[in-house]
């Protein structure tokens, strides 16, 4: 059977994309990764793409005149590289309404809180802050309102006494790369009901 295509947007680090990579090493998991596109030259992620000789492009935001031709640039590497599903993982640029309603139904984004509590960014600090019992992760459809779009899968992680915002993300963490790999291989199996797009 065709595996999914995916390509995996990062600004950062990249250990979301380190565990897709990791679920795609096995033959038997229904995606694979054809491309990973930072928007930051230099980004640690790149590192985990070039070890596992899946093609990387840098498209720095910096070097556009705007977000339209940010985006074109981003649509037109994804065409080419034949992405049929686009996974933002860290990856740190509001999108437009346009390049969201372009690619609806075909990209989704990991977020570190039980949406649709903590959208936006300090997700742990704010949990913690607030004396919540509870946090964990979310991927979900993007929609053009920031971390709003339909919930494919969550984990919950408990907020322990004493927690740090550093390590309530560990602990989040570790759910992550358990539950992005999942939602690509729900989404890969048709288990998931599509936006349209
Ligand atoms: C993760 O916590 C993810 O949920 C959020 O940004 C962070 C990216 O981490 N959107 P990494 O680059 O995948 O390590």
């Amino acid at each position: 059977m065709a595996r999914l295509r995916c390509a995996v947007l990062i600004s950062g680090r990249g250990s979301n994309l380190k565990s897709l990579i990791d679920a795609c090493a096995d033959p038997r998991f229904p995606a694979e990764i054809v491309l990973v596109i930072s928007n930051v030259p230099g980004a640690g992620g790149l590192a985990h793409a070039d070890a596992a000789s899946i093609p990387t492009l840098v498209v720095d935001h910096k070097k556009f005149a705007g977000r339209e031709s940010f985006e074109a640039r981003l649509t037109e590497a994804l065409a080419r590289a034949g992405a049929e599903l686009v996974c933002l993982a860290g990856f740190m640029r509001l999108l437009t309404p346009s390049f969201v309603a372009r690619w609806q139904g075909r990209l989704i984004n990991i977020h570190p809180s039980l949406l649709p509590a903590y959208p936006g960014l300090d997700t742990h600090a704010r949990a913690i802050a607030d004396g919540a019992e509870e946090a964990g992760c979310t991927v979900h459809h993007v929609v053009a309102e920031m971390d709003a779009g339909p919930i494919i899968l969550q984990a919950r992680v408990p907020i322990l006494p004493g927690d740090t915002p550093d390590a309530l993300a560990a602990r989040v963490l570790k759910q992550e790369h358990r539950i992005y790999p999942e939602a690509v291989r729900m989404i890969a199996e048709g288990k998931v009901r599509r936006l349209p797009g």
